[in-house]
């Protein structure tokens, strides 16, 4: 089974896909991470967020097992990978990379921004999750001050909605719905509500699923 995942910054989309691919045991892929480590590979070399080509080189050249999540955290990479995600070159030089991920047994949980739209429209759960400008905002300043690299609240909330805002409007692979997507909206939800929420959302579309396999004709 398939369990595309997508959502705004700081929705709780990550926590959730994580607890639903534990709880499935199901792997899973936080595909922010692509387009984080895409940014960083080019801010590493010195080469400009502008330089589409290189973006796009660095992006073929990507593969999972390079990746290291704690160094791609944080409110500036978030930023960086919103800049190259843009490029429809770079998306498109990640598709497959995706795909394969969930080329196994049992299938994956994936996460990010076109998942249910683009990289897995035939997903057997689409989840689109959300919560309010402000009560995102407030989630990353916590995980800031937390992490122990404090920013004002009002910074916070404008790169939010900076990225909203570029998230939505890019031409490739906007950030939106799919028609067929189950919306939670996790501002007044905790995050055990939300995977409860999630879960029976994926409960139902399984029992759906077996019915119509045990109604279709056998070819005998
Ligand atoms: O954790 P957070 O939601 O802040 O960010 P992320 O999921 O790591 O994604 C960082 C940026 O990558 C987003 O702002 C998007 O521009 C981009 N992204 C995307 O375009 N498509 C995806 N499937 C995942 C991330």
């Amino acid at each position: 089974m398939i369990i595309a995942i997508d959502g705004p910054a700081a929705s709780g989309k990550g926590t959730l896909a994580k607890a639903v691919a534990e709880r499935l045991h199901l792997a899973h892929l936080d595909s922010g991470l692509l387009y984080r480590a895409v940014a960083k590979r080019l801010l590493d070399r010195g080469v400009s967020l502008d330089a589409e080509p290189e973006a796009q080189h660095v992006a073929a050249a990507l593969d999972l097992s390079g990746l290291d999540p704690a160094a791609l955290r944080g409110a500036e990479m978030g930023e960086a990978a919103s800049r190259v995600a843009a490029y429809p070159t770079v998306r498109a030089a990640l598709v497959h990379l995706q795909r394969n991920f969930a080329l196994r047994p049992g299938g994956a949980v994936i996460d990010g921004r076109d998942i249910g739209t683009v990289i897995f429209p035939d997903a057997q759960v689409k989840l689109f999750v959300t919560a309010s400008s402000e009560e995102r905002a407030r989630r990353r300043w916590r995980e800031l001050v937390l992490g122990g690299s404090p920013l004002d609240f009002d910074a916070v909330l404008a790169d939010i909605r900076r990225r909203d805002e570029r998230d939505s409007t890019r031409s490739a692979a906007p950030l939106r719905q799919a028609p067929d997507a189950v919306l939670i909206d996790t501002t007044h939800l905790e995050p055990d509500a939300a995977l409860d929420a999630a879960l029976a959302v994926i409960a139902e579309k399984r029992d759906r699923q077996d019915e119509a396999a045990s109604l279709s004709p056998r070819v005998l």
